[in-house]
């Protein structure tokens, strides 16, 4: 009897798979899908940080992220808006190197929608007095005092808006792996404009 074939015997399960476990990374804070690897190009070549997935955007294919628009990774986006996700799941043992082009919104209906959906505690993010990175005498955590040491109400995180950015990145290719003790598994994913190739890879 032939066997049925499962969600990784074909490029179109796998890009299902793909697609779900990123809706998951966005919605379960512990996922570890939630926290992937942003790369961006700096003065010394490569440069990556830890940020949170906030939302996946479909069928447009848009990672989003949020960040401070007076961070480092701003002006890196603004020279070359080529980025890379890099997103590990270690019981699946799944990587996913994903690339794609960055768009930066501040003051428009994209990033007033993005802040309305933010936590209070992730409006203190965006509240620092200085910008992120700025070289400091002593360690603190840059926010006011007002908002230290007590709950703020949503009206005093407001001032945090004007530092805050949504980053969203419209994926290009997906470098998909899965590692199996009887051998691993390879794909990549490519589109251009809407028009998609997919192809098996050596692992
Ligand atoms: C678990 C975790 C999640 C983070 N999430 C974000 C995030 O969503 N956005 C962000 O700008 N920085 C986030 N950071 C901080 C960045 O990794 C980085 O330190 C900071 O953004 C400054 O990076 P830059 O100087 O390259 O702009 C996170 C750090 C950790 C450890």
């Amino acid at each position: 009897m032939k066997k049925k074939k499962g969600k990784w015997d074909t490029l179109d399960g796998i890009l299902n798979e793909i697609w779900s476990m990123l809706k998951r990374g966005v919605t379960h804070f512990n996922d570890p899908f939630h926290w992937p690897v942003l790369g961006t190009t700096g003065k010394s070549g490569c440069s990556l940080r830890t940020v949170i997935l906030r939302q996946l955007i479909l069928p447009d294919r848009i990672l989003v992220c949020h960040t401070d628009d007076r961070a480092t990774k701003v002006q890196e986006i603004c020279n070359s808006n080529k980025v890379s996700w890099l997103f590990y799941h270690p019981e699946s043992k799944v990587q996913l190197r994903i690339s794609g082009q960055a768009k930066l919104h501040t003051d428009d209906k994209f990033a007033d929608d993005q802040w309305a959906a933010t936590k209070i505690a992730s409006r203190f993010n965006y509240c620092a007095t200085q910008p992120p990175g700025t070289p400091i005498d002593k360690p603190s955590s840059g926010l006011p005092d007002f908002l230290l040491n007590k709950i703020p109400t949503l009206l005093e995180t407001e001032r945090g808006r004007k530092n805050f950015m949504a980053i969203a990145c419209r994926i290009d290719s997906i470098d998909w792996l899965m590692l199996r003790a009887l051998g691993h598994r390879r794909a990549r994913f490519d589109w251009d404009e809407n028009r998609l190739s997919a192809t098996w890879l050596i692992p």
